[in-house]
């Protein structure tokens, strides 16, 4: 039997923001490498958010051509996403892939957190992927493809001391992935959430040599590729990948309790009550959406359990 095809990319143009260095970088070679046309985006700023040069993007850009890759370099702010696309478009004709990946840290433990820090991380992180996707959005609609990337962190998954702004952007990217994905399911538009792990000049301060080596860009890039790919049906999802190692993550649900009863007040004391039947996951579900609080209802009025009801969407979320 004749081994699978290669995946391909040739026709596709895919846009990989903060792509100078790091996991960006890697996903700008590995596209190219497999046909597709790239904007290399980078404003070459330090880690911080400050300082400015086309230097980053411009090394990128010239390693993907010695190869014989096709690739320009953009080195607008994410903030101005419509420049970036603007870039696409008028060097390649199409946007078919945007990789949501710039990305600054502004650490600081909570109560030191300036509002300069707080609005700065979200700007770029947030608003750029925003102002980024939504200028693409369009152009994708019109021509029923797309593919795109979020890119969260485990920091926003599980928190993480000393990274107030930066968690709260970096789920909130969650949020946006899993509503593109509903909206763009009926355009063919795909939208996945990655939490990577990998060394780069974000993380490499803080982890030991030996660890560095296991943690290259390279073992994260070819999980981006796929999911760009046009064999791909995933959508809504959100995935943790570093170190060679890739899994799914879902929201569990417990089973919960009503404790509300027909004509009753509800009371403080009805939730003490039930606490433990409310946070007990024996029974736990993956929900894949918030209608249970509807169902509910039906629940109170006939004293029936509803817990088994289907979900309303089946998307691979
Ligand atoms: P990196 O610092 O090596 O690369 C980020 C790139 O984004 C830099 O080249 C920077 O100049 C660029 N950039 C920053 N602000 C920009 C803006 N406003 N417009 C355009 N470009 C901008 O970082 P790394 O590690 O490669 O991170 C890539 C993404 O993955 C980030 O979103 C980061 O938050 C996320 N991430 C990385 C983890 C890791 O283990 N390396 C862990 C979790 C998330």
């Amino acid at each position: 039997m004749a081994a699978p095809a290669a995946l391909r990319f040739d026709g596709r143009v895919a846009l990989v923001t903060g792509a100078g260095n790091g996991l960006g970088r890697q996903y700008a070679l590995m596209f190219a490498s497999r046909g597709a046309a790239v904007v290399v985006n980078d404003l070459g700023g330090d880690l911080n958010g400050g300082g400015k040069s086309t230097k980053a993007a411009d090394i990128v850009v010239d390693e993907i051509r010695s190869k014989g890759g096709n690739a320009v370099a953009n080195y607008d702010s994410v903030e101005n996403g419509a420049r970036l696309v603007q870039t696409a478009l008028e060097n390649f004709g199409r946007i078919d892939i945007i990789v949501n990946n710039a990305g600054i840290l502004r650490d600081n433990l909570f109560a030191r957190t300036s509002d300069t820090d707080w609005d700065l991380v979200h700007r770029v992180h947030s608003r750029g992927a925003f102002q980024v996707t939504r200028a693409a959005w369009p152009h994708m609609k019109k021509q029923k493809y797309g593919r795109i990337i979020m890119t969260s962190s485990s920091a926003g998954i599980y928190g993480n001391i000393g990274q107030a702004s930066y968690s709260t952007a970096k789920l909130g990217l969650v949020g946006l992935s899993y509503t593109l994905s509903d909206e763009g399911i009926k355009y063919n538009i795909n939208c996945n959430a990655i939490a990577p792990f990998a060394a780069s000049r974000m993380m490499t301060p803080v982890v030991p040599d030996e660890v560095v080596a296991q943690l290259k860009p390279d073992y994260v890039a070819p999980v981006v590729l796929y999911l760009c790919h046009e064999s791909c049906d995933e959508t809504g999802s959100l995935f943790e990948v570093g170190a060679g190692w890739i899994a799914k993550l879902k929201w569990s649900r417990s089973h919960g309790a009503v404790v509300r009863k027909k004509g009753v007040p509800m009371l403080p004391e009805d939730v003490r009550d039930n606490w433990n039947k409310i946070t007990d996951f024996t029974n736990f579900t993956f929900p894949e959406n918030f209608q249970r609080p509807y169902l509910v209802l039906n629940e109170i009025e006939s004293d029936t359990d509803t817990s088994a009801t289907k979900p309303l969407r089946s998307a691979t979320r």
